[in-house]
């Protein structure tokens, strides 16, 4: 062995994943479990997904013209040399699970909430990661603009609850199969009679409803006069349009309608919307969804129509940190021990563990750092309380429990503190 070691250069996680480590974590698990809560309160069971499935399950059933597809997958082949796809998005994954489970044969809808990482080779900025983090519900099964109502107003609920302000919802109907081929036919001819450079053409060639939101200025301008898929719904699309828009209304939802909104996933019909953030700059998308009737079919099961959203649990955080809200405390914990000496650590660590279960959150101070240092730690956890025991303490059976925002410390019998600090904290 030689006796010089090589340094070891040390490693660094991939380029666009944000981690998330105390005390951020703490606002992270709080934003994606409010999230999760509001559609716990509404019904939707949680499901854990696979986090890599078949490629084609997404080149199916998000569409092989989207970006997500075509650009942006993690695909790879596995040691069997088939070809796996780290999940990009929920909804094909759970739409997938419901068929091969047969939970559509049990009671319509089936409702489902999950959370989790979700993987899109993007190029890394503010706000738009790699490894991106929702929350998502998806309701299978009943055509009910009820239904896409609560979806809708299930999000609104999470980012309420967050005392989250500066969003809006952005709301229209991407139609269905009986009227979006006419309406596609259309656009296409108003788009071949636009001077429109070739890239924006092959565009347009592939999917003519994109160019609707360019954000170019010159290519707006020609686009002002475009047809818009609103003003050509079907008698049945633009009734459940109606029909959602005054359960908003029922609900105290707001909404704008933006009839020129694309999303970047092939399977919506219907009802489509987004919530943004305007504090956000240029990824200003908080969460998104809409119907996707056609989904199951495609994905081989029974023609059931389907509706959800996903929430960006990353870009919520950021939003929570641009208006100042933060719901949470990012204190470690309650009570932080400070033991001076080795009789009075054996003393404490009992004294923490009985709190612990009496449900106090509690740290102690290891390593014998002394007055000082440990003082400073627990000033570091957050703690409301510190306890200092001594050798002269221990003999007169009394403990100092010192409220650190106050600074007031005064002697408790050791027998009693737990008692005294449960109540204290209740
Ligand atoms: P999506 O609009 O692609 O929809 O994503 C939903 C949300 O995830 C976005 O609004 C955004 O907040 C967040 N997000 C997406 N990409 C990134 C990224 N690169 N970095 C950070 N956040 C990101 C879906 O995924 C659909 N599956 C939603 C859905 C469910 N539709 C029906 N059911």
């Amino acid at each position: 062995m030689s006796s010089v070691q090589e340094k070891v250069q040390p490693f660094a996680a991939p380029k666009g994943i944000p981690e998330y480590s105390p005390p951020e974590s703490v606002g992270f698990t709080h934003v994606r479990d409010t999230l999760s809560s509001a559609a716990e309160r509404a019904g939707y069971g949680y499901i854990e997904l696979p986090v890599f499935e078949e490629t084609g399950l997404y080149a199916r059933g998000v569409g092989e013209s989207t970006d997500v597809v075509s650009k942006e997958m993690y695909t790879f082949a596995d040691r069997g040399e088939r070809s796996v796809t780290l999940r990009p998005e929920g909804t094909a994954g759970v739409v997938r699970s419901v068929i091969e489970h047969t939970m559509d044969r049990a009671g319509l809808p089936v409702k489902l909430r999950y959370a989790g990482p979700f993987f899109r080779y993007e190029r890394p900025q503010a706000g738009r990661y790699r490894q991106l983090q929702q929350v998502g519900v998806e309701a299978i099964g009943v055509d009910d603009p009820a239904l896409d109502a609560e979806v809708i107003a299930v999000a609104d609920e999470g980012f309420r609850r967050l005392g989250l302000t500066g969003y809006r919802l952005e709301l229209t109907s991407l139609g269905d199969a009986s009227c979006r081929p006419a309406y596609r036919a259309l656009l296409q001819d108003f788009l071949a009679g636009l001077d429109l450079d070739e890239a924006t053409r092959s565009r347009a060639a592939l999917n003519p409803l994109r160019v609707l939101d360019d954000k170019r200025p010159e290519v707006r301008t020609l686009m002002a006069d475009a047809p818009l898929l609103l003003d050509h719904l079907s008698d049945e699309s633009r009734a459940h349009h109606e029909a959602v828009l005054a359960h908003l209304d029922d609900l105290g939802v707001a909404y704008t309608i933006n009839p020129r909104m694309v999303r970047g996933l092939d399977y919506y019909t219907k009802t489509t919307f987004e919530f943004v953030h305007d504090g956000l700059g240029a990824q200003s998308g908080i969460g998104g969804g809409g119907r996707y009737d056609g989904l199951m079919a495609t994905l081989g099961g029974q023609a059931l129509s389907g509706v959800g959203f996903g929430i960006g649990v990353d870009r919520t955080l950021l939003a929570c940190g641009v208006e100042g809200v933060q719901p949470w405390s990012t204190a470690r914990v309650e009570v932080f021990c400070v033991p001076l000496g080795e009789a009075a650590k054996r003393r404490l660590v009992t004294v923490a563990g009985a709190l612990r279960q009496a449900g106090v959150r509690v740290d102690l101070a290891y390593g014998g750092r002394g007055l000082k240092g440990s003082m400073k730690a627990a000033d570091r956890s957050g703690a409301r309380y510190a306890l200092v025991l001594g050798d002269r303490d221990l003999e007169a059976g009394t403990v100092g429990l010192k409220d650190l925002a106050s600074g007031v410390q005064r002697d408790v019998p050791l027998d009693s503190v737990v008692t005294e600090l449960s109540s204290l904290l209740a």
